[in-house]
């Protein structure tokens, strides 16, 4: 099989993360899907192991949610939840997703996407303090290799250097801290004085920054840390949320009690663009003492609590309960990490991370990245014309099927990358004899 990309001459669609040198004039253009399969407009038929950036959890095709989704729009298309306005979706979804938290008290607040939930939890992490009589509180730390979205705040804090450069001055009284060393985050916070840290951002499984797990006791040793000097723990759940580790929220896999959890993808099963922000009741506080006149949050996206949106979350929570997809995340983790671990054997291959929820990532060998220049994608386009859709990291690629996949499935996911290795080599044979 070769892959179907279509030659678009002079297009004017910018895409995001991408080479407009390459793609500005080739596109793989797909048009429709069904399960873990996507097809392109050639019929070509690919197995989507990116989940469509970790978001499709339930599969493609899934008529439940785009019939509630169309229900919702004929009978109430849009209106916004600023104030008094509500919507029955909305209430559904803050209601649904508070009695599942981990966190006592939970508020939600409904945004666009990851990207907007990152933003905000920065803004209320500050602006808690600011009314518990702390406005020195306004420090923030991530950890390296994270990657918080493309908004203000969260490309302050990304972890991921390449994304944090090149913006100019953005905001200020943020650092980032060594991604698997809770004693430097407590070192930092001792750094800029615990008086003056407001929160730690933590993606429990980094996604983007390549799929590194936590090490063995990291999770609980941050949590107690951030406990100890009052520092708010905001994990970012964007992409371990919604089944992604075998629970609805991921964090929910070690035994700590975070302070705000910012969810997105997963929740709609990426049907439709949605956000939401746990907040614990104790960081809430300030602002809902019940009191006319209470300080407001002077925040919040025109999208917010989006009706049609929020049907869709509700029919994809459907699903995965009914289904019980939630589990699988974590269920299906041995078989993925059986599936890619003969890849380990690869001379191409450098590292096969695997084992912690239905994700992994497979990094390419030194020597391959040192003399095959863009081998990511080169590897990613192979991996495409052997049938499969993976996603190109720093690195390496990512894999992360829906949770619908069969242990079967993962065995062909397993051998349709390979395919894609073999298909990559003689370059690499090649690039290697020239040097
Ligand atoms: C961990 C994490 N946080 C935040 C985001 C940003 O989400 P969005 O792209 O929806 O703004 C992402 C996106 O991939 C993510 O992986």
């Amino acid at each position: 099989m070769t892959d179907a990309t279509t030659i678009v001459r002079d297009h004017p669609l910018w895409h995001p993360f991408s080479d407009m040198g390459t793609v500005g004039t080739e596109k793989l253009v797909l048009d429709r899907g069904e399960g873990i399969w996507v097809y392109d407009t050639q019929d070509r038929r690919y197995m989507d192991a990116t989940a469509s950036l970790w978001c499709a959890n339930v599969g493609h095709g899934r008529r439940e949610i785009s019939q509630a989704v169309a229900a919702q729009l004929d009978q109430l298309d849009t209106f916004n939840i600023f104030g008094d306005y509500a919507n029955q979706p909305a209430l559904d979804v803050a209601a649904r997703l508070a009695a599942l938290s981990p966190m006592d008290d939970t508020k939600v607040f409904l945004g666009s996407g990851g990207g907007d939930m990152l933003d905000t939890a920065a803004k209320i992490a500050r602006a808690h303090f600011a009314q518990r009589g702390q406005p020195q509180r306004t420090h923030l730390i991530s950890r390296s290799l994270g990657y918080h979205g493309t908004h203000g705040l969260g490309t302050s804090l990304a972890g991921i250097e390449a994304n944090g450069a090149g913006w100019g001055r953005l905001v200020p009284d943020v650092s980032v801290v060594a991604r698997d060393d809770a004693r430097a985050l407590e070192d930092e916070i001792l750094r800029v004085g615990p008086d003056r840290v407001a929160a730690f951002f933590c993606e429990p499984v980094i996604g983007a920054g390549g799929v590194h797990h936590p090490v063995d006791g990291y999770i609980e040793a941050v949590a107690d840390v951030c406990q100890r000097y009052g520092v708010l723990f905001v994990a970012d759940c964007v992409i371990c949320g919604f089944g992604r580790l075998g629970t609805w929220f991921g964090i929910d896999r070690w035994p700590v009690e975070p302070d705000m959890i910012a969810v997105a993808k997963g929740i709609t099963g990426g049907t439709m663009p949605l956000g939401a922000l746990l907040v614990s009741g104790h960081v809430a506080a300030p602002f809902f003492t019940g009191e006319p006149g209470a300080p407001v949050l002077r925040h919040g996206q025109t999208y917010a609590g989006h009706p049609a949106c929020c049907a869709a979350a509700m029919a994809t929570m459907d699903i995965l309960e009914r289904e019980e997809l939630i589990g699988r995340g974590e269920g299906l983790e041995q078989a993925l990490a059986n599936a890619l671990r003969p890849l380990a054997e690869n001379p191409m291959v450098g590292e096969v991370r695997a084992g912690l929820g239905l994700m992994a990532g497979v990094d390419l060998a030194s020597h391959v990245v040192e003399s095959t220049p863009g081998a990511v994608a080169i590897l990613q386009r192979r991996c495409r014309e052997a049938g499969i859709l993976v996603r190109p990291l720093i690195r390496g690629i990512a894999v992360s099927p829906p949770l619908t996949i069969t242990p079967d499935e993962i065995v062909e996911l397993g051998a349709l990358i390979a395919e894609g290795f073999a298909r990559l080599e003689p370059l690499v044979a090649r690039n290697a004899a020239s040097r």
